[in-house]
């Protein structure tokens, strides 16, 4: 994003953000908290989630390094609208609202990206609307590890899921880890995909043909 940057605006920019560190398992963002600034994720990996009042957890997705975050609440001046979590140590920048649009200023292109990433999120909330409302738990399950493996696919030339727990791909599902479970091993008998440690490696063509049928 900031590559095309010159020397000189690079060290305006540098003057606009605060470095910061966050340990594993530390809440950077709270839901419905007033936000002051966004970030930049330098590296790490967060969870974006949601809580009920009973403690179940609905996980929104979850973000690597180069990603950022907590630009909603600056864009429309409402309140954060998920938890933000550090699932590893992560290095963030931050930035306030004025020196966002300053950074805007400096480089333009840093609007479209807030728009196409906003894009891409709202169009991942549209599909999983639509999996909870006309889907099963075990259409999600599948939905949640094709989308994993694939991005893996993408972006290191493996399809495999992994840093996930069952837990954390059934709170990505809105199921119980329990149903999770049980989807995952019956996919595994059935093929589609094969569990080796803590990674899931996923045949893509198989599950994909699954999905449109099921
Ligand atoms: P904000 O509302 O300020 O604080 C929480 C942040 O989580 C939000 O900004 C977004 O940056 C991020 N967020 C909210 N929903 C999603 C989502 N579905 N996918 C990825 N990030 C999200």
């Amino acid at each position: 994003m900031f590559s095309d940057l010159s020397v000189e605006d690079l060290e305006t920019f540098v003057e606009m953000v605060q470095f910061r560190r966050y340990p594993k398992g530390a809440f950077i963002v709270n839901q419905n908290e007033t936000g002051s600034v966004m970030y930049l994720l330098v590296s790490g990996r967060v969870k974006v989630s949601l809580a009920s009042p009973d403690g179940k957890e609905l996980a929104l997705n979850y973000l690597e390094a180069p990603a950022h975050f907590g630009e909603m609440s600056l864009v429309d001046a409402g309140p954060r609208s998920a938890d933000v979590i550090a699932v590893t140590d992560v290095e963030l920048f931050s930035l306030d609202a004025k020196d966002l649009s300053a950074a805007i200023q400096l480089q333009p292109r840093l609007a479209l990206s807030l728009i196409a990433t906003l894009s891409s999120r709202l169009r991942q909330t549209i599909t999983r609307l639509e999996d909870m409302a006309f889907h099963d738990a075990t259409h999600r399950i599948m939905r949640v590890l094709l989308n994993v493996a694939t991005a893996s696919y993408e972006s290191r030339g493996v399809p495999v899921v992994q840093g996930l727990t069952h837990y954390d791909i059934a709170t990505l599902a809105g199921t119980s880890r329990e149903t999770a479970s049980r989807i995952i091993s019956q996919l595994a008998r059935d093929g589609v995909l094969a569990t080796k440690g803590r990674r899931i490696v996923v045949d893509l063509i198989q599950l994909r043909e699954l999905l449109e049928t099921n």
